[in-house]
């Protein structure tokens, strides 16, 4: 499997042999409105920052999943970003056999080979909608592992698995660990009630979460891991000190506030759903697959080759995440990011407006 994250429209166009005005991006999957605006509003305070060594602890992070989400401070070990603790966690896990929900995040797979474990995979299929297995399945499936990576909801299928069946397997198996990925878990309506993060802390389960999507700071780098307090302190022993910048610890302390922010994105990412699945539905050999997060997975079936819609959407100014490098989804599945109604319209237009003739001139 390739290693590739989204948002590189430069080597697709390389690969096409095409220049093309400026890409409206679809690949990757951002909070579509850009960060909060009292950030930039602020930004000038910030700068006071890079002087000092920032706070060890991150103390802003842990502030603001305090503030958010009512998470005692010993329960929370910030990240720059989540992919810092999604490396870190099975090196300091010591993982030896690790089971991997796919289509998945290719960095479980990674981080899990980095740190010396064997991955067994366990496929979900685009017949059932890429829906959660069975307990019966599950169990079958961590015969022999030490721990279980997926993503709620799940990137890039979108699902949200439900939080009650990953609750009781951890009870189920209390010696084997459940990394349980939210990184997209905000864009959900009632995310407060849905994320496990509002469940009550169990030994063997971590939470990871993102603020880089969320809040559209991907440059910035911030998450955090939650978990049990012997788990956690464990994590911090073993981390790099300083990996939180000073300024991402501190502009922590503005997001907690950004209700009207936070609101109007979940209403907009929904109504833009639900625009996006009316129109996707009357595409011609376009399926696409219900999502609870900001992007929609689908797959192109009008030709026998994803490179066709590529080419045609690059023409046209627009890029979506090629996902045939994720096993189970070569055979030409892509991935779109939610947008403005606008950019989404520009979107729907391009798709319907393919023709075959641009292949068969
Ligand atoms: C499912 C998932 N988890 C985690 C990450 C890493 O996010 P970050 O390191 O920016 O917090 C990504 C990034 O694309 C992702 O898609």
């Amino acid at each position: 499997m390739q290693y590739q994250h989204g948002g590189s429209p430069q080597s697709d166009l390389a690969r096409f042999g095409l220049k093309t005005p400026p890409i409206l991006d679809f690949s990757v999957n951002l909070n579509f409105l850009g960060p909060p605006p009292i950030i930039k509003q602020r930004w000038m305070e910030f700068f006071d920052c890079i002087v000092d060594y920032p706070d060890m602890g991150g103390r802003g992070v842990k502030g603001y999943y305090e503030k958010k989400f009512r998470i005692a401070q010993k329960n929370i070990l910030p990240g720059n970003g989540s992919t810092e603790l999604i490396y870190l966690l099975p090196r300091v896990l010591g993982l030896k056999k690790v089971v991997i929900i796919i289509p998945s995040y290719h960095d479980y797979a990674r981080a899990s080979r980095q740190a010396g474990a064997q991955i067994s995979y366990l496929p979900l299929t685009p017949d059932h909608n890429f829906a959660f297995p069975e307990q019966d399945k599950m169990t079958v499936a961590l015969q022999g592992s030490d721990a279980l990576w997926c993503g709620r909801p799940n990137n890039p299928t979108g699902n949200l698995f439900s939080r009650q069946a990953i609750l009781d397997l951890a009870d189920k198996f209390p010696q084997k660990w459940f990394i349980i990925d939210e990184a997209f878990i905000q864009f959900v309506g009632n995310y407060s009630e849905t994320s496990l993060l509002s469940s009550e802390i169990r030994p063997n389960l971590l939470i990871l979460n993102s603020l880089t999507k969320f809040y559209a700071m991907a440059g910035i780098r911030l998450g955090g891991v939650i978990g049990h307090e012997d788990i956690i302190t464990r994590l911090r022993r073993i981390k790099e000190p300083w990996s939180i910048n000073g300024i991402a610890d501190r502009l922590c302390y503005l997001l907690p506030n950004c209700f009207p922010y936070e609101d109007k994105t979940r209403t907009l990412i929904n109504q833009a759903r639900m625009q996006l699945e009316i129109h996707l539905e009357k595409i011609e050999g376009i399926k696409f697959f219900p999502s609870a997060a900001n992007f929609i997975l689908c797959q192109w079936n009008r030709t026998d080759n994803l490179d066709h819609l590529l080419r045609h959407l690059l023409i046209n100014g627009l890029y979506v995440r090629d996902c045939r490098n994720f096993t189970g989804l070569e055979n030409n599945f892509f991935r779109i990011c939610i947008r403005s109604l606008k950019d989404n319209n520009l979107l729907i237009n391009a798709l319907a407006s393919f023709s075959i003739k641009e292949i068969f001139p």
